[in-house]
């Protein structure tokens, strides 16, 4: 298998291939999702809830997000790696959020970064960034990074005003360059619309069968995070009562002195 390359992201929409997208924060669990073949894997500032145990993914550092981002290039062979630009990196002034975006590719080796909305001043960085040779892959419908403002994780685009904005955005980002675009919990007729308004692909989470591709945070998909479990978070194996299965009975073998034993004694 060769490296996925954006390219490759792009003709799999003109083919008519579903494009798979799924979160790692480490280079383990970035390993094991490239041998499985996945396309994409994005270093989502979700990492802030399921590996650093923050609240919400506001309080992720850009620090952060470069250290893991870093795990996981570290792990990948052929999956395309997005980094996830956090919360304030990207808002405050066009040149620093060109500066922090460099970081991804320069230092932690992403292929990509992905950035939330689709307001001027985001549409003209997406512009700048993708003219210097940095992909991007937008994100609209949910975007964490306001929850604040939207005041919950409520379905977005839900009435006929709001799916056109949506779809007018969707268009804006792929004029000003963007690669892909992740559209977050929102009505699967309107996944389906904005997909085929555009000619890149769409990259859906809770937004239905009808987009280009889809993305599971990793947590999810393992049965691991259980704080909140979202409608659209197919939980594939809940590994996480596996995991804790295997924990306990490692302290009872340990109280009991069954382990280790001879096999696991030099
Ligand atoms: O941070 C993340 O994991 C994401 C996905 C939910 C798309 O943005």
């Amino acid at each position: 298998m060769a490296k996925t390359t954006i390219k490759d992201i792009i003709k799999a929409k003109q083919e008519g291939r579903k494009i798979s997208v799924l979160t790692a924060a480490d280079y383990l669990t970035a390993s094991l999702i490239d041998e499985a073949g996945i396309d994409i894997i994005l270093v989502g500032d979700s990492l802030g809830m399921t590996t650093l145990g923050y609240e919400t993914t506001l309080p992720v550092t850009m620090e952060e997000m470069l250290h893991h981002t870093k795990a996981v290039v570290r792990g990948v062979k052929n999956s395309l790696v997005v980094g996830d630009m956090p919360f304030m990196s990207y808002q405050l002034s066009e040149d620093e959020a060109v500066e922090n975006a460099c970081l991804f590719l320069k230092e932690a080796g992403a292929e990509a970064i992905k950035l939330e909305g689709a307001a001027d001043n985001i549409i003209r960085l997406v512009k700048r960034l993708t003219s210097i040779g940095i992909p991007v892959m937008g994100h609209l419908g949910l975007t964490p990074q306001s929850i604040h403002q939207f005041g919950g994780y409520d379905v977005q685009a839900s009435n006929q005003e709001a799916a056109k904005i949506l779809v007018d955005e969707a268009k804006q980002l792929q004029g000003a360059g963007a690669f892909s675009i992740v559209l977050e919990k929102i009505p699967a007729e309107i996944g389906g619309k904005v997909s085929e308004s555009l000619d890149i692909p769409t990259i859906g989470i809770g937004a239905g069968p009808l987009c280009d591709g889809q993305v599971l945070v990793t947590a999810d998909l393992l049965g691991l995070f259980s704080k909140f479990k979202p409608k659209f978070a197919k939980r594939y194996v809940e590994l996480g009562e596996e995991m804790k299965k295997a924990f306990s009975e490692f302290r009872q073998e340990v109280q009991e002195g069954k382990f280790p034993t001879e096999e696991h004694s030099y």
